[in-house]
């Protein structure tokens, strides 16, 4: 945009796409958005090219850049969530959640051959940055005897003492998921430390980029193309400076500075009940 290297688009330009991973659009985190004198020239481009709105998908970076767009040169802008991460407020599910959500369940399932024939403990650590949506979805899905999130303080001691109670009751095999953000570090040094407090045999997986990739579940294929058209929709009514998403089934719009400013809820009821069917 800031060098007005535009790609016109026409119903062919989308055909064959929808089972594809990745995004065919290309993206990049850009320095430059976050100075004005290149958004001012954004605008310029997007004028000389006949471009009347924009929609931006992404996550908070994104959308502080499509909010001072708007703000600064009154470009309208609509945003539509897309990250793994599900750290966006406005939103029940963000694009691309549910399909990383699955292929680290279909890897726990793998990883748990391994856990139970060689009755051995594994730490596998998720994505998510500084959230742990990601990792709550993989446990509970994956039944996990142990969700490590960013959002609720664990300590390596109570970390080891589940474990070894665990051992007690006659498990002979666990997988405890953590967000590549908690607290206590990624997978590999929170089984470094667990390690120092008693001899237990176990091994860390991080599960990384594989999340970001492979065709997208069903469920993100309907919700992108939801709030793709719901996004062109806004625009061509005239709003600006929102974000679509679907809550509680339905397509809502939010402000923009809404989507980053407003912390979106964990999900402690979740939590507990992974927690409980776990004990
Ligand atoms: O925000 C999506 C995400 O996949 C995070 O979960 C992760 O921390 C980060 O991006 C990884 O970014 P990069 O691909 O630049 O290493």
């Amino acid at each position: 945009m800031i060098e007005g290297d535009f790609v016109e688009m026409d119903h062919a330009s989308v055909s064959n796409i929808i089972q594809l991973g990745g995004t065919v659009l290309k993206t990049a985190r850009s320095e430059e958005f976050f100075h004005s004198e290149p958004r001012a020239q954004v605008a310029r481009q997007l004028n000389r090219a006949g471009i009347e709105g924009l929609v931006a998908i992404g996550g908070d970076g994104t959308f502080r850049g499509a909010h001072d767009l708007w703000t600064e040169q009154k470009a309208p802008v609509i945003g539509v969530p897309a990250t793994i991460d599900n750290d966006v407020y406005g939103t029940d599910a963000t694009i691309g959640f549910h399909t990383a959500v699955n292929v680290a369940v279909e890897a726990i399932d793998r990883i748990r051959d391994s856990a139970t024939s060689h009755d051995r403990l594994f730490f596998v650590e998720v994505m998510g940055r500084q959230a742990g949506f990601i990792a709550l979805a993989v446990g509970a899905a994956g039944g996990a005897e142990m969700i490590l999130v960013p959002e609720l303080e664990v300590n390596i001691q109570e970390i080891y003492d589940t474990i070894m109670s665990g051992v007690k009751r006659g498990k002979t095999s666990s997988i405890i998921v953590v967000a590549e953000g908690d607290e206590e570090g990624g997978a590999l040094e929170i089984a470094h430390k667990v390690r120092e407090l008693g001899p237990i045999e176990c091994r860390a997986t991080i599960l990384g980029h594989t999340q970001r990739g492979g065709p997208p579940t069903a469920e993100d294929r309907m919700l992108a193309s939801r709030l793709g058209a719901a996004a062109v929709r806004a625009l061509l009514e005239g709003d600006s400076d929102k974000m679509v998403g679907r809550v509680d089934n339905k397509v809502v719009r939010t402000p923009l500075v809404d989507t980053w400013s407003e912390k979106k809820p964990f999900d402690q009821e979740l939590y507990e009940l992974a927690k409980a069917l776990a004990a």
